[in-house]
This record gives C-alpha cells, structure tokens and sequence, in this order.
C-alpha cells in the first residue's frame, strides 16, 4: 500500500498576546492557578481585522509559499468559529491562494475533532486519487465570554497541513480507534459568537472517550508507541489525558505541550498545535519514531490513531518562523484585552491600529457580506 501522510504543517497565530500572571491579578485569583493549575502561561488575543479566515490564510501561506499549488485538488476547511452558516470559509482560501478552480473545495465540522475527520477526508481523496495532493487548513478563535470560568482557556491560531503521498513529514496509519456518543459538555448555538461550557462534564468526557478510542486503537493495531500527542484545549488536559493512559505523570513530554503553553486554545487546531510543539522542541531525533495521536470533539466524537516520523523530517519544518509566530508577538494589558474583545465580528471595524499576523484583513460587513483584503506590512 502507497504510504500517504504529511508532506508540509506550519501553524499561525495572532500578532497579540496576554500573560495569565496578569489576567490572573485582574481576576482575584493567583497567578499559580493559571500557571501551574492550568498549565497555560500566555493566551493569544486576535485584533478586530483577524479572525477564522485571516489566521486560516496565514497558515496556508506558510505551507504553500514556494510549494507548487497546481498539485493541490482538493481544500477542507476545518472550523467551530466559522464566519458563515451558509458559505464555506474554504472558498475564502481557496480565492486569496488563488488556488486552481478545479480544486474541490468545502468546510467540516464536528467541535474540535473536525480538523482529524478533514485530515481522513483527504487521506482517502488521496488514496482514492493516485497523484493527487490535498489541503487541510483548521482555525478556531475559541471564545467564552468575558468573567466566564472559561475565559482562561481561550486563544486562537490555525494549522495547514498538506496531505500527499510519499509524504516528507509523516505517514499516517489508516487503522484508527473510534468513539462517537452524544453529550452536551460543549457547543455554540446559532447567532453566538461564544461558545457554552460544562468544564467539568468536558473533562470527563475527554478522558473516557480517550479510554474508549485507545482501546479500539489497539485492538486494531497493537502497537508500542513513542510518544503521544493530545487534543490540547488547555495544558493541563494533555497531562491529565498521559496520566489516565500511564497511571502517572513520569514521562509526560512537555514538548508536546510548549507552543500550546503560549498560544491557548485553538479547538481543531490543538492538536496539531501540539503535534508542531513535539516535533520543533524535541532534541532527539524522531524519524521511524510511531507517534500516537488523540483527537477529541465535544458532542462528542474522538478518534486516537498513529503516524510514523520520516527520516529528514526536520529539512521540511520551518522552525525559524515556528518560534518567530510566538516570539514576534506583542504583549497588550488587560484593560487593551477586554477592549478588543467586545469588537470581534463588529459590522464596522474602525480601529485598524492592530494588525493580523499575516497579510490578510478583515475589514467588516458591508450590506451583510464579509470584507477582506490583502494588504502589505
Ligand atoms: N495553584 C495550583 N493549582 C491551582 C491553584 C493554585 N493556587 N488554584 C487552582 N488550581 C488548580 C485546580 O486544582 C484545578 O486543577 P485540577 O483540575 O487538576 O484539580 C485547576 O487549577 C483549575 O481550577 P478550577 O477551580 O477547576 O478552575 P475553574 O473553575 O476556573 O475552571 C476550567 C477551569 C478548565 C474547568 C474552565 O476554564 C473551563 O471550563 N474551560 C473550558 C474547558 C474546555 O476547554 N473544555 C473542552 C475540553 S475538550
């Protein structure tokens, strides 16, 4: 069978970012609670002008610059705080990379488990399509709401991932472990702009659906695996996601957890986000290394499965600009925060004073349609 995986990740995030020491004083609580409680250290905040399409734009730039798009046949659009209830954000991608109009091109959902679902929609197009490449883009602004219990776990960023066979990066393994079974520990109702919470059931749930679909896993295939990554929607999670399958936290690898650390939550993008953390912080060299990987959406559906590391994978991760996303960042106060935070998906954006991460901006809605331009630094 033909090994078909990742041939090309890079991420993105916002230009902005708060620290958790502070927003912790601005809340009445200790910075410990955030730090080591949660384990998150920093949290991106996008500008008015950036939202799920900008950041989306930026990743896939990333991956696609110097790369040549006409192989690319297919786009999937991976998100939970899309811009639309009707019209694909993928069109949007598709347009400002000025990708091929035979590519197909649409928008997957299902929380934060959807990036995976669109990274196995493209392995079986793959599959399906001998020669053929896709690309996978997945960006999330994760919202919920100012003095909420879940305001410390936001963020925003996105991950591209370009899907082809003989892949420089890694391959995948088709034989996956499944668990799909309602619950309501997370969702966002139509017309919201943040999402709705039972922390405490979504914890819960994240664990025994790990349980579930490691079990299925193994039963599948039966395998010893190097290192783990997990659906990262806090720091902490992970850690407790490594001690419900280890019985401890002896080897928990935090760099599968060091950009996460930074950023916060990106909902379809943590896991890769997470993915990206192991891969750039890891000294050891990882090729031929089996790395295990759990998705995991609330409503819930989760699915654990594996890839396997190429030799030469570091020649085709751009860590210079991995570690330019988190360090070019710029630190705003509280007060800017919560400033900028009642702005987001305004119809009219009249502080421009920040900028996106990219080259891409939103401008606001004129006569109920989204405006966007491409503009230069
Ligand atoms: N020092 C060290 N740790 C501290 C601390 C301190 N001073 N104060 C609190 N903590 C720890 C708590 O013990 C807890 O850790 P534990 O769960 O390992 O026991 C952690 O910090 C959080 O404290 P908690 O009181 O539970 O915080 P909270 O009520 O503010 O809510 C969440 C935390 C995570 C439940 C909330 O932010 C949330 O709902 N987030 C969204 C959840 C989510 O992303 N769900 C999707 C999962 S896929």
């Amino acid at each position: 069978m033909q090994d078909i995986g990742i041939n090309r990740i890079s991420f993105s995030t916002s230009r902005y970012f708060i620290d958790m020491a502070e927003f912790a004083l601005s809340r009445n609580q200790v910075k410990a609670k955030y730090y080591d409680g949660l384990m998150q250290e920093k949290m991106s905040i996008p500008p008015p002008c950036e939202d799920t399409i900008t950041l989306a734009f930026s990743a896939a730039v990333n991956v696609t610059d110097k790369y040549d798009i006409e192989k690319i046949d297919l786009l999937i659009f991976a998100t939970e705080s899309g811009i639309d209830e009707s019209k694909s954000c993928a069109i949007y991608i598709h347009k400002f990379l000025n990708l091929k109009s035979t590519c197909k091109v649409f928008d997957i959902k299902q929380a934060c488990y959807a990036g995976t679902a669109a990274i196995f929609t493209a392995y079986a197009f793959v599959r399906a399509n001998p020669g053929r490449q896709a690309l996978v883009v997945m960006s999330d602004v994760a919202r919920y709401g100012l003095h909420t219990p879940g305001e410390a776990t936001q963020g925003c960023g996105a991950v591209a991932v370009i899907i082809s066979e003989n892949p420089s990066i890694a391959v995948i393994n088709p034989k996956t472990g499944i668990h799909s079974e309602e619950s309501m520990d997370f969702w966002r109702p139509v017309g919201r702009n943040e999402a709705i919470v039972n922390g405490a059931m979504s914890a819960k749930k994240y664990l025994s659906f790990l349980k579930r679909s490691y079990e299925d896993f193994q039963k599948n295939n039966g395998m010893e695996l190097d290192h783990i990554c997990f659906h990262t929607p806090f720091c902490k999670m992970a850690l407790k996601g490594h001690i419900a399958l280890y019985g401890n936290r002896d080897n928990f690898n935090v760099n599968s957890i060091a950009y996460n650390r930074l950023i916060g939550n990106c909902y379809t993008a943590s896991l890769y986000i997470s993915l990206i953390s192991l891969l750039s912080n890891t000294k050891e060299d990882l090729s031929r290394r089996i790395i295990g990987l759990y998705s995991y959406g609330s409503g819930s559906v989760s699915e654990f499965f594996s890839v396997r590391m190429q030799a030469g994978y570091m020649d085709f991760l751009n860590i210079d600009l991995f570690k330019k996303n988190i360090e070019d960042r710029i630190h705003i106060s509280i007060k800017e925060y919560e400033n900028i935070y009642d702005s987001y998906c305004l119809d009219d954006i009249k502080n421009l004073d920040y900028l996106t991460s990219g080259e891409l901006r939103f401008l606001g809605v004129s006569d109920d349609m989204r405006v966007y331009e491409k503009y230069k630094r």
